[in-house]
């Protein structure tokens, strides 16, 4: 069924959730497929997340990811999508050089690869960015807290914000996000208090990830909550199907009728 432009959700259709107190869905997906399910499940905003380089392309961390490889998969979920807000998430180094190295390459998002808008890691050190592409048209969708761009600085992941100074920096960051022109913002592991407090303190919804019930929304990455992903499993994540083990039963099924000759059999094979 054709999604009408009234359907369309808009940045300013995420905002007013916040205002009418209605909690936003948000998940990741890396493929037109996933993406057109996850849409006709009335996800309200998918993130085309750079978690894409461990889930969908065999990396340890999210490093790697190049630019090409995110507006790749970016343009196959804007295929597969036609009602929720696709947004694209711009890999290590592609906008931490300049605000015009940031707007170069987030233009190619909306102009490529047909994404509504884009996110990136960084709090009040990046707000100058964020100022500069929603000046230029891009709407973006900020992230603090965990960053995992920052992994090999930090040196592995932690929750952030436990210590009353750091508390106070990541509300500062937000403040800072926010002012820049940032649609939404994301928390990806803060104490559940913290982000309830984050929350409140904005006009613009937040988005968590381990970071509580406190937040506007919740975002997860989709291989996480199918059970797809295995290599680890987060604390904050929910595993609502276990399909590693389905796909391994049917491809193992299928490998022993093929060997057994029961595959094909008439019903799968022509007069
Ligand atoms: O890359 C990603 O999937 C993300 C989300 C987990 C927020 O940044």
């Amino acid at each position: 069924m054709a999604t009408s432009q009234q359907d369309k959700l808009t940045v300013r259709r995420l905002c007013a959730l916040k205002k009418r107190g209605e909690r936003i869905v948000a998940l990741t997906a890396y493929d037109a497929l996933l993406g057109r399910l996850a849409d006709e499940c009335g996800v309200h905003l998918i993130l085309v997340g750079d978690s894409l380089g461990m889930t969908v392309l065999g990396y340890k961390s999210t490093i790697p990811v190049t630019l090409d490889q995110s507006l790749h998969h970016t343009a196959a979920v804007c295929r597969g999508v036609s009602r929720a807000l696709v947004v694209g998430d711009m890999p290590f180094m592609t906008y931490q050089v300049s605000p015009e190295q940031a707007l170069r390459n987030a233009a190619r998002y909306l102009q490529e690869a047909g994404a509504d808008a884009v996110k990136l890691e960084g709090g009040a050190g990046m707000a100058p960015t964020v100022r500069r592409l929603v000046q230029a048209g891009i709407p973006v969708l900020g992230h603090i807290g965990i960053m995992p761009q920052s992994v090999l600085v930090e040196g592995g992941y932690r929750i952030h914000g436990r210590e009353p100074e750091e508390a106070r920096a990541l509300e500062e960051d937000a403040l800072a996000v926010e002012a820049a022109g940032a649609f939404a913002l994301v928390l990806e592991g803060l104490p559940t208090d913290l982000s309830a407090r984050i929350t409140q303190a904005l006009t613009i919804p937040t988005i968590g990830i381990g970071a509580g019930p406190g937040c506007s929304g919740q975002i997860q990455v989709v291989h996480d909550i199918l059970g797809l992903f295995e290599d680890f499993v987060p604390r904050h994540a929910k595993r609502y199907a276990d399909l590693a083990d389905d796909i391994r039963r049917a491809i193992g099924d299928y490998s022993d009728e093929v060997r057994s000759g029961a595959f094909p059999d008439k019903a799968h094979s022509f007069e």
